[in-house]
């Protein structure tokens, strides 16, 4: 499988299975329990049909919107994740610079690998910064203030994770952070040399935003699951998080809503925008998928907050299908994660080109020059 053959999100998925070592490889492609909400979230876009109007004169489309005040020249963003330099050695740098050729946003994680400060000199354009509420306040309050401080534009505050899910392909793996090195892990790197190469030789394993504050991954070994459990503080409630969106000040959002109820409280608190999601399907096995709960909270917040369908996305059609409901855009973590695991910043630019050339050639064939044509008149039901 080579680059120039990526067509698809299945294309990058196998590109990065044949670099990565096997713990990693399913790190990423991996989910809760039985993995259930994992597929539903792709298999709920085939619920539903679009019907296209012909004879619109499509030779120009525009597919830019604006999420919570920034303009983004796509309707899709890098969702943030974690620990990008195990993926590839060029990490958060990658994604950071693909997402800026673009013109459009990424997510940088609390548990990244390259700072925000380092980041922000890559990439000048809108960035958001995915917040890990711990138990220790002083990380709190330092990673708040860098994160203002590197100018990023929207913060948005992770409350799907308050304890870890049940991964047990890494329960199977072992997978840790950084990763452990046991008998059968340092088989899978021998059979992939290229990764291991570059892991031991480039830029060391580092996530800088907590070294100082906490040793859980940056230098004892341990799984996501148990650091979501044992770092996390699983008492933030609703007043922490209006605190959070008080102090921060700017555009704040809540990622990891799914019910109408917290949609709404999340208006209530001051938040300019929600990320329907359920973590990738990582969490909560048997929770309901961001594109069949989108509806409801579109009806309920749609015109005081930006809704983001998160998780799912493959296709430029999935895409529109989710606007077509209410979303102001959306985002996804796998599909552009298998991208940059299989070649680097020119994969996960691949990825993204790939998804901009399908989401005009679809605009086109729908009809449509502009999103905010789509609604739910071009949808039906099955
Ligand atoms: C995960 C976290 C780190 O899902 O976002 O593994």
């Amino acid at each position: 499988m080579k680059l120039s053959n990526c067509h698809n999100f299945n294309d990058f998925r196998e590109l990065a299975r044949k670099q990565l070592p096997s713990p990693i490889f399913h790190y990423i492609d991996g989910a809760a329990d039985d993995e259930v909400t994992y597929r539903r979230n792709t298999e709920a876009y085939e619920s539903v049909d679009l019907v296209p109007n012909v004879l619109c004169g499509v030779d120009h489309v525009d597919m830019s919107v604006e999420v919570m005040g920034q303009k983004l020249d796509m309707p899709f963003y890098c969702a943030p994740t974690a620990l990008q330099r195990l993926f590839h050695h060029e990490g958060e740098r990658a994604v950071a610079k693909a997402a800026t050729q673009f013109g459009t946003m990424f997510g940088v994680s609390s548990l990244a690998t390259v700072t925000v400060e380092e980041i922000e000199q890559l990439a000048p354009g809108p960035k958001m910064f995915q917040f890990y509420f711990h138990k220790d306040r002083g990380l709190n309050d330092a990673l708040l203030e860098r994160a203002r401080a590197a100018n990023f534009n929207v913060m948005a505050l992770t409350v799907d994770t308050i304890t870890g899910g049940n991964r047990e392909r890494d329960l199977r793996t072992g997978f840790t952070s950084p990763p452990r090195l046991t008998w059968s892990s340092l088989l899978s790197f021998a059979r992939h040399p290229a990764w291991a190469w570059n892991f031991l030789t480039k830029d060391k394993f580092d996530m800088p935003h907590l070294s100082g504050h906490v040793d859980e991954g940056t230098d004892l070994a341990v799984s996501v699951g148990e650091y979501f459990s044992n770092m996390l503080d699983q008492s933030m409630n609703w007043r922490d998080a209006e605190k959070l969106c008080a102090k921060w000040g700017g555009h704040f959002a809540l990622k990891g809503i799914m019910s109408v109820e917290d949609a709404k409280r999340a208006v209530d608190i001051g938040c300019t925008g929600i990320m329907v999601s359920n973590h990738g399907g990582r969490q909560l096995d048997g929770s309901r998928a961001p594109f069949d709960q989108l509806a409801e909270i579109c009806d309920a917040v749609g015109d005081k907050v930006d809704v983001i369908c998160e998780g799912g996305i493959q296709r430029g059609t999935h895409v529109l299908k989710a606007l077509s409901v209410g979303a102001k855009a959306v985002s996804g973590g796998r599909y552009y994660l298998y991208a940059l695991a299989g070649a680097g910043q020119g994969g996960v630019e691949r990825a993204l080109g790939n998804l901009r050339t399908e989401i005009e050639r679809d605009m086109k064939l729908m009809g449509v020059t502009s999103l905010d044509q789509l609604n739910r008149d071009n949808l039906r039901w099955r």
